[in-house]
């Protein structure tokens, strides 16, 4: 049976009020890493690039490949080489959450089984004042130990990671130019964490928020590349990510403005939902695109219309419902068991979320039967939009990795837009991003 990852959107605004009031929990975890730290067991490492060398590679964009499906498998994950010498680390990469952390030999007091050994962290510690730490905390946050930067992280999945922050070189080559670039970054070593239901089996977490904290904010502060990113998810599985704003053309994506009432993740505002072309009533939807979520979560009376339009469309078809299939809470069986999403897109309609872009235009982000549908095991098809209300999202509407497949969806952070175009994921652009 597939996995199901809820969201990964982050609940900063829940770790930081944690951070002010539980600060004897806090305190006690940091002082262990503080121990350790000051056995001295971890080699110092200094950088090898300086930012200033490297200015000229603005608009270079990097480019990694993404392996993973939203089923059976339930979660994405990108190589990231990071150290000296340069490790590998399989990333679950999202763009819900800021922090880029790695289960952590701090020593790790829970960690989850990971694909390599645990990251040995070096002594490179942020200070509790850095902007970047300062970033991942709310306004007035305490620094009992002003010479390290605790955090951390709790998921919507229920998920968490805490930690403390530690500067290290991440290795990657840039696309066109081939060159290797080393920065150094800071990221989280998670010694203590929590897994969420479905839990994969990755080395960590490539935070690809709007904060400072994000990897691209960071290379992008260093004059890297531009503070834009995306990614390309196949239906065939796999894909890629990108950092930078030279793969795509500009004048051929669907832009729509990120919203400002919704600082904290990457949002349009709120939208409208269209059943095959038709208003559904359901409007004023707040809406998120998180990668870090397989499904898509519409709240509850968003998820009501959408599953009753589509099951109305199949009442007059040959499907029924399948109620002994748990793959998902909807599926329907056909006459023999489907092989492949194709033998049934043509029986359902799209969907659409239609935005205010400014002014009276309006942009739509169309949803295929594919980009909303699995085949299950059984051989039956399933509705991959889920109850958000259930999964303890609120009135926040998610749109997760299915329904962002074979579309470039792009996060420009330097013109605060979000955009797509629809696009054959399986034919990455040839790909130079690992690091040698
Ligand atoms: C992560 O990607 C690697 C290939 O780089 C793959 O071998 C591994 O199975 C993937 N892990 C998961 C959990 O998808
Ligand atoms: C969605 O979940 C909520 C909370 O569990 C429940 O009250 C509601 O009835 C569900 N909506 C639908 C349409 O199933």
């Amino acid at each position: 049976m597939g996995k199901e990852k809820v969201g990964l959107v982050a609940l900063l605004i829940i770790v930081s009020s944690w951070c002010v009031s539980s600060s004897s929990y806090h305190s006690s975890s940091s002082s262990s890493f503080r121990g350790d730290l000051s056995r001295g067991k971890a080699p110092l490492t200094f950088g090898s690039a300086s930012s200033s060398l490297v200015l000229n590679q603005v608009g270079s964009s990097v480019v990694f490949p993404l392996h993973g499906n939203v089923f059976p498998t339930g979660s994405y994950n990108t190589t990231l080489f990071i150290g000296q010498p340069p490790k590998p680390y399989f990333l679950d990469p999202d763009t819900g959450s800021d922090l880029t952390w790695l289960q952590c030999d701090a020593p790790c007091v829970q960690c989850t089984q990971t694909p390599h050994p645990l990251y040995r962290p070096t002594t490179d510690l942020v200070i509790c004042r850095d902007p970047i730490c300062a970033s991942l905390h709310s306004g007035d946050y305490r620094c009992d130990h002003p010479e390290q930067c605790d955090y951390e992280v709790e998921y919507a999945d229920g998920g968490s990671s805490l930690g403390v922050l530690v500067k290290d070189v991440v290795s990657f080559k840039s696309y066109r130019k081939g060159r290797v670039l080393s920065p150094r970054v800071a990221l989280g070593c998670g010694y203590d964490q929590i897994p969420g239901p479905s839990n994969p089996f990755l080395d960590g977490v490539l935070g690809l928020g709007k904060g400072r904290s994000s990897i691209v904010s960071q290379l992008s502060s260093q004059g890297l590349v531009a503070n834009v990113l995306g990614h390309c998810l196949s239906t065939h599985g796999g894909g890629f990510l990108f950092f930078g704003d030279d793969l795509y053309d500009s004048s051929r994506i669907t832009w729509t403005p990120m919203s400002r009432d919704y600082s904290k993740h990457y949002s349009p505002g709120t939208a409208e939902l269209l059943y095959a072309g038709k208003p559904t009533g359901q409007k004023n939807m707040f809406l998120v695109f998180d990668s870090g979520s397989s499904y898509t979560y519409f709240s509850s009376q968003a998820y009501q219309a959408l599953s009753s339009d589509v099951k109305k469309e199949l009442s007059r078809k040959p499907f029924t419902e399948a109620l002994d299939d748990p793959t998902l809470p909807l599926c329907w069986r056909g006459k023999k068991p489907f092989k492949n999403i194709r033998d049934v897109t043509k029986h359902f309609k799209p969907f659409a979320l239609s935005f205010n872009s400014g002014g009276r235009t309006k942009t739509q982000f169309e949803v295929l039967p594919e980009s909303y549908l699995i085949i299950s095991s059984k051989g039956n098809v399933c509705m991959g939009v889920l109850n958000g209300t259930q999964a303890g999202l609120q009135n926040m509407n998610v749109i997760g990795d299915i329904s962002m497949q074979d579309k470039m969806v792009i996060y420009d952070n330097e013109r605060q837009l979000l955009g797509w175009e629809s696009k054959d994921c399986s034919r990455p652009p040839k790909s130079r991003a690992f690091a040698a």
